[in-house]
C-alpha cells in the first residue's frame, strides 16, 4: 500500500503564536480585520468543500472544466518532474493535473502544501493511494511566510490554484509572486488559476449563496479564535457581509455585529468592543483582468507563455514561465 508523507513547519504553538499576533493588530485596527488563513481549521477546510459545490459558486467547476480542456497541453510544455500545490486543500482538481503530468510525463514526486494540517493529511492520503508510481509527500506551512521549505532536485511546477492569490491583498501578492520565482529555477513554470472581473450580478451570490454555507465559513473564523484563544465571541451575533468593491475589483467579506458586543480574549489579555453595525473585513477575493495577471507576473519575473479562459470569461489559467 501506498503512503504519503508528511513535513510539518507550522506546529500547533506556532498556529497559535501566529493568530495570536493578527488578532492582536486586527482586532485592535480601526476598521478592525483578520486575515482570511484562519477559516482554514478542519471545520473551516470541510465548509470550503461545501461551498464549492454550491450552484451559486461558480469559480471551482469553471476552474474544472478549464482545466479538462487543457491540462493535456499543460502538461507538454511543463513536462515536470516535481509538482509543488500551494494551497492544495482538498486537491480535487489536481487530480486532472496530476493524470497529465504522469500519462507519459516524467512527474515522479507530488508536494502538496497548505496551511491546513487536517485537509492536507487526508488528500495526501488520497492521491498516494490513487497515483500509487508518485511519491506524495505533503507541506504543512504558511505560504505567506517562507517558500523555502519547498524540494528541489527535478524540473518544478508550482500550481497555485482557485483563485486563492486573490485572497491576498495587493502587496502581499507582489511579495508571494516574487517568492515563487525566487524558489523555482529560470525556465521552470508557474501554474496560475485567478478568477475574472464578472459581472456582480453573478460575482454577489457567488459570495452570498442561499443556503447560507458562506455565511457559516465567514463566522468559521470566529469558532477558530473561541477555540484557540478562549475568546467569547457568539458567531450567531454577526451577519455575513459580501460586497462587490468595484473601484478595487475584489469582493470583501465582512462580519456585521448585530448588536453592540464585548468580546473578551483572556489569552491577549484583550476585551474588543463592537458597536452595533460595526463590521469586521475577513476577506477579500479580487478578480482580475489578463493584463494585470500578465503585468503582474512580468513585475514580478515571469514571462506568460499561456492564458486559457472559459467560454465565459469567468477564470483564467496561466502558465508561466520564471526568467
Ligand atoms: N486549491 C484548492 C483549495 C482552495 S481553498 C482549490 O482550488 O479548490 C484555499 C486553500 O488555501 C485552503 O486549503 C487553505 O487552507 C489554504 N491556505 C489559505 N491561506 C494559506 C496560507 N497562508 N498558507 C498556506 N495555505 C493557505
Ligand atoms: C479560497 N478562495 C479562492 C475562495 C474565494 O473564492 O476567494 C475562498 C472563499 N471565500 C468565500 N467563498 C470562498
Amino acid at each position: 500500500m501506498s503512503s504519503a508523507t508528511l513535513e510539518v513547519h507550522l506546529t500547533d504553538e506556532d498556529l497559535t503564536a501566529g493568530l495570536r499576533e493578527d488578532v492582536r493588530l486586527g482586532l485592535t485596527a480601526e476598521p478592525k480585520w483578520l486575515p482570511p488563513k484562519w477559516f482554514y481549521d478542519a471545520r473551516g477546510s470541510e465548509l470550503f468543500e461545501k461551498i464549492t459545490e454550491l450552484p451559486e459558486y461558480y469559480p471551482t467547476r469553471t476552474e474544472r472544466a478549464l482545466l479538462e480542456r487543457v491540462v493535456g497541453e499543460i502538461a507538454q510544455v511543463a513536462q515536470a518532474e516535481i509538482l509543488v500545490e500551494l494551497g492544495a486543500g482538498s486537491a480535487a482538481k489536481t487530480r486532472l493535473l496530476l493524470q497529465a503530468l504522469t500519462a507519459g510525463g516524467p512527474l515522479r514526486t507530488y508536494v502538496p502544501q497548505d496551511v491546513s494540517g487536517a485537509a492536507l493529511s487526508a488528500s495526501a492520503a488520497e492521491v498516494a493511494e490513487e497515483f500509487p508510481q508518485l511519491n506524495v509527500h505533503g507541506v504543512v506551512s504558511d505560504f505567506t511566510a517562507t517558500l523555502d521549505n519547498l524540494p528541489r532536485g527535478g524540473r518544478r511546477m508550482i500550481a497555485f490554484l482557485g483563485g486563492t492569490i486573490g485572497n491576498l491583498v495587493p502587496a502581499e501578492r507582489a511579495d508571494f509572486l516574487r517568492a515563487i520565482h525566487d524558489v523555482l529555477e529560470p525556465g521552470e513554470q508557474l501554474l496560475l488559476g485567478a478568477g475574472l472581473v464578472i459581472d456582480p450580478a453573478v460575482l454577489v451570490p457567488a459570495y452570498d449563496d442561499a443556503a447560507g454555507v458562506t455565511a457559516e465559513f465567514n463566522r468559521n473564523v470566529l469558532h477558530v479564535l473561541n477555540a484557540r484563544l478562549g475568546a467569547n465571541f457568539d458567531p450567531e451575533k454577526f451577519a455575513h457581509v459580501a460586497l462587490w468593491d468595484a473601484e478595487q475589483e475584489w469582493i470583501e467579506m465582512r462580519l456585521e455585529a448585530t448588536e453592540s458586543m464585548t468580546v473578551e480574549i483572556p489569552e491577549l489579555e484583550l476585551t474588543v468592543q463592537f458597536d452595533k453595525g460595526e463590521q469586521l473585513r475577513t476577506e477579500i477575493s479580487a478578480k482580475f483582468r489578463r493584463e494585470g495577471l500578465e503585468s503582474e507576473l512580468a513585475a514580478a519575473g515571469f514571462t506568460t507563455e499561456r492564458i486559457w479562459t472559459d467560454a465565459d470569461d469567468r477564470f483564467a489559467l496561466l502558465l508561466a514561465e520564471r526568467r
